[in-house]
């Protein structure tokens, strides 16, 4: 009998790649995936701890949960409960106190342990009104769960993720995620390689490489010796069908001279890098621990334009770091106006519980911090319209996904991670097509394909 599994994510996209290999370790145990968790009989949230405001997210949920879950206890059914991530790892007895209806609470290491929890949770018999079973496992396991979880059971999409490191040995003192994720740790060569090619059989022609610090990526070869990113991405390249490379998140430390150089030979390893800086003020870098400055930031930007001129980039930053002061901000400012971003994410400072920067002295009032977010998203804002009013006129190779929202329209992604839509025939869907940039918006493009002699006739 098929059981429903419902399964939320929330943070980063290693999550969204753990959450789809969570299925796939309950699909032999009869789990498919549910649209809602109304009727499920196991709901898994997938919980993200980097700011206060994505934690309380997963209690707020947490809360909604349980009428479902005392709904299906009263119709004699059952509903497994299991809290997984970040969130999980940081705060597991925490979570069984605020939410005892909860059954499992599991570390982002341990997943490959999910069944034999489960089959614990369906031995014991569930509480009275939804109690919960009370399983916690938050260890950091001597073996490494990708070494134990099955082969993907689900067809990918036409762009996959494909996780080759965990966790951070960085310690920036405002993140969570060394404690969260455990120590670095970079999946063997092979294994991705056999990863990559069962993908681009199976359909997907553009991979992203995942990592919390995936320049940092040091994999075992068969040769016994390490291969670095670069090295990967060579490798990856051959294989039939992946016709597009990305990866992320870098950092600017990690960066080495092979990368850059991977830029400029591979084409397809994508001209579009998130490369978080978090601050234009050496003081508060140094501050941060982020193990490099602003000077270096500069220098890296420069030569991946040198090694590839049309290359765009994407960043991180937190505003409101404690002892941030007008100067700083006005430096983080003035290297935002320098490099020209494509697109950023930016951040007010969220003290969290346990890292070294939550019991500074120096924290930046609120309405400081908001207003400096305010005006370095307006500065972001303006450059990313640039951006995309820049395309405008162009024609970029699109890798098309899906089908779009209007009828004959299919969606696909410039090769700057851009969402593009045009008129185009469904079987087009993962193959790379050129379209004339017609209009932009904030977030998209439009455009009209560029067909060629047999192309068009076999797209009409
Ligand atoms: N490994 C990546 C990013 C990890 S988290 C890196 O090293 O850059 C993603 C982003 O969340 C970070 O780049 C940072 O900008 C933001 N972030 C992390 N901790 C934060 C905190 N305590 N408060 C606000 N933003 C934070
Ligand atoms: Fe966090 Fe810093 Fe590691 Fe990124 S490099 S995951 S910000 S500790
Ligand atoms: Fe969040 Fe954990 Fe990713 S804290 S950003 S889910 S590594």
């Amino acid at each position: 009998m098929t059981k429903k599994l419902y399964i939320k994510t929330y943070g980063c996209q290693m999550n969204v790649y753990d959450s789809a290999r969570m299925a796939d370790v309950l699909a032999p145990l009869g789990y498919s995936p549910a649209e809602t968790p109304d009727g499920a009989d196991m709901v898994i949230l997938n919980t993200c701890h980097i700011r206060e405001k994505a934690e309380e997210k997963v209690f707020s949920d947490l809360g909604r949960l349980k009428p479902f879950k005392q709904a299906k206890t009263g119709e004699g059914g059952d509903m497994i409960i299991a809290v997984a991530g970040c969130v999980a790892q940081a705060e597991g007895a925490e979570i069984m106190r605020r939410a005892p209806y909860v059954d499992i609470v599991l570390g982002p290491q341990t997943y490959h342990r999910l069944p034999e929890m489960v089959a614990r949770a369906a031995r014991a018999v569930p509480g009275p009104d939804g109690k919960g079973r009370g399983i916690l496992d938050t260890e950091f396991p001597a073996e490494a769960k990708f070494d134990f979880l099955p082969d993907e059971s689900t067809a990918p999409g036409v762009s996959a993720f494909l996780s080759i490191q965990e966790g951070c040995d960085k310690f920036c003192t405002f993140c969570v995620v060394p404690y969260t994720r455990g120590a670095e740790y970079s999946r063997p060569t092979e294994a991705v390689l056999a990863e990559a090619r069962r993908l681009a059989a199976r359909g997907a022609r553009e991979i992203t490489l995942l990592g919390q610090n995936v320049n940092a990526y040091h994999g075992e070869a068969p040769d016994g010796g390490a291969w670095g990113l670069a090295r990967l991405a060579y490798a990856l390249a051959e294989i039939p069908g992946v016709e597009r490379i990305r990866y992320t998140t870098s950092h600017p430390r990690d960066v080495d001279d092979a990368l850059i150089a991977a830029h400029g030979d591979l084409a397809q390893l994508m001209p579009f890098l998130h490369l978080p800086v978090q601050s234009g003020s050496d003081r508060i870098l140094d501050a941060m621990n982020r193990k490099h400055n602003v000077a270096l930031y500069r220098r890296l930007i420069d030569r991946f334009r040198a090694a590839r001129p049309d290359m765009a980039f994407s960043s991180d930053f937190i505003v409101g770091f404690p002892g941030e002061c007008d100067e700083d901000f006005q430096a983080t400012l003035a290297l935002v106006r320098e490099v020209g971003f494509a697109q950023a994410f930016s951040f007010r400072y969220s003290p969290r519980p346990g890292t070294p920067a939550a019991n500074l002295e120096t924290q930046v009032p609120d309405a400081v911090a908001q207003a400096r977010l305010l005006e370095l998203q307006d500065l972001l804002e303006q450059q990313q319209r640039a951006f995309f009013a820049g395309m405008i006129g162009r024609t970029l190779p699109v890798l098309f996904e899906k089908p779009g929202r209007h009828d004959g329209q299919l969606i696909g992604r410039s090769p700057y991670l851009q969402g593009v839509h045009c008129l185009a025939h469904p079987r087009l869907i993962g193959t790379i097509h050129d379209v004339r940039i017609t209009e932009a918006t904030l977030q998209s493009l439009g455009g009209k394909l560029v067909l060629l002699g047999d192309e068009a006739a076999s797209a009409a």
